[in-house]
């Protein structure tokens, strides 16, 4: 029989002295497996270096470092095991070095802050702030707008009505026309608020949510002062490396028409860059004619271009927040991380 190595003898009493201090539940016990391992007198780690002197002098070395690592490993631990058996509870002390709790602080809500950001940034581009009501009627939300109430537009967004011809709006483009019906030219408003529609709640929609409408018109208003505000503000928001994007589209008011969509530079942790996909903010469009008729202006003098976008779309892009739902549940440990 080949005696056991005694570098190998302490390795396994290392893993056995750490799984025994793990056990151990209370000061006594904890001294006893100090006592087995590390004892002066009968200690099975001490025994170990205290044979080192009749070692043959070409394995000393090599076994001596290793005891004297294994002691270390096993006294550390029984320190540290020790300091968590002794815990504030137990011995009455507090851990004076802990950080104070601070008092809750409440904040505004995430949509609550995409609205401010995105008026704030056409508010330093010029433009005021403009309300209109929650409740309308089918002239301001349709046809004024040059949606006849037989259009598909009209039907699509599925309208929940309160009386005849009074609805909950269903965007807030009718603040449109009731500017233009009590100003004169040049406009220039952001109209944040409110709208409904019947949608089933899910991940991306719920029957009521935020619309900033915007609104410009003033004499000789072209497609590039359209293009170029949006840009900008998509800079602002965004940050100054990101690209705009017109897709042309349909809406009933404006002409032409399009969906704007940006392509973010997003700066990941280790400070690299990375594109994301082009993501839709709005929809937007040069006003229509018929609309400037409605509201009694001459077509031929004035134009202007809208837009209307959907901050709470917004903020979830801004954060990477994928299901909407989590905005409205108010859940603060969700809230929290916006404070
Ligand atoms: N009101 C449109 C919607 O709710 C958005 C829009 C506003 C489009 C202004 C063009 C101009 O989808």
């Amino acid at each position: 029989m080949t005696e056991q190595d005694p570098k190998d003898a302490l390795r396994a009493l290392e893993v056995e002295a750490l799984d025994a201090i793990d056990r151990a539940q209370d000061p006594e016990a904890l001294e006893a497996v100090r006592i087995d391992y590390l004892g002066r007198k009968d200690g099975r780690i001490s025994a170990i270096l205290r044979g080192l002197g009749s070692m043959s002098p070409e394995r000393r070395p090599a076994v001596g470092q290793e005891a004297n690592r294994v002691k270390e490993v096993v006294a550390d631990a029984l320190q540290n095991r020790e300091r968590s058996l002794a815990g504030p509870a137990s011995s009455g002390i507090e851990d004076l070095t802990l950080p104070g709790r601070g008092p809750w602080k409440g904040g505004l809500h995430p949509v609550t802050q995409a609205v401010d950001e995105i008026w704030h940034i056409f508010r330093d581009l010029g433009f005021t702030r403009a309300r209109g009501p929650e409740a309308d009627t089918e002239w301001y939300n349709f046809e004024a707008l040059n949606t006849p109430l037989d259009h598909p537009a009209a039907d699509e967004q599925d309208t929940l009505y309160l009386v005849d011809s009074v609805l909950l709006r269903s965007h807030t483009s009718p603040v449109q026309m009731r500017t233009m019906e009590t100003h004169e030219p040049p406009i220039r408003i952001i109209a944040p608020g409110w709208v409904y529609r019947r949608d089933t709640y899910d991940a991306t929609h719920t029957p009521a949510f935020m619309q900033v409408e915007g609104l410009v018109i003033d004499e000789g208003v072209t497609f590039v002062d359209f293009k170029a505000t949006l840009a900008e503000f998509a800079r602002r928001y965004w940050g100054p490396d990101t690209q705009t994007r017109f897709r042309p589209s349909f809406f009933p008011f404006t002409e032409p028409s399009a969906e704007v969509d940006v392509k973010r530079v997003i700066t990941r942790p280790d400070g690299s860059k990375e594109e994301t996909d082009w993501l839709e903010i709005m929809g937007a469009g040069m006003v229509d004619p018929a609309v400037l008729e409605n509201a009694g202006y001459d077509a031929e003098r004035y134009t202007g271009f809208a837009f209307g976008m959907g901050p709470a779309r917004i903020a979830m892009l801004k954060h990477g927040v994928d299901d909407l739902r989590t905005f409205f549940e108010n859940d603060v440990r969700f809230l929290d991380q916006f404070v």
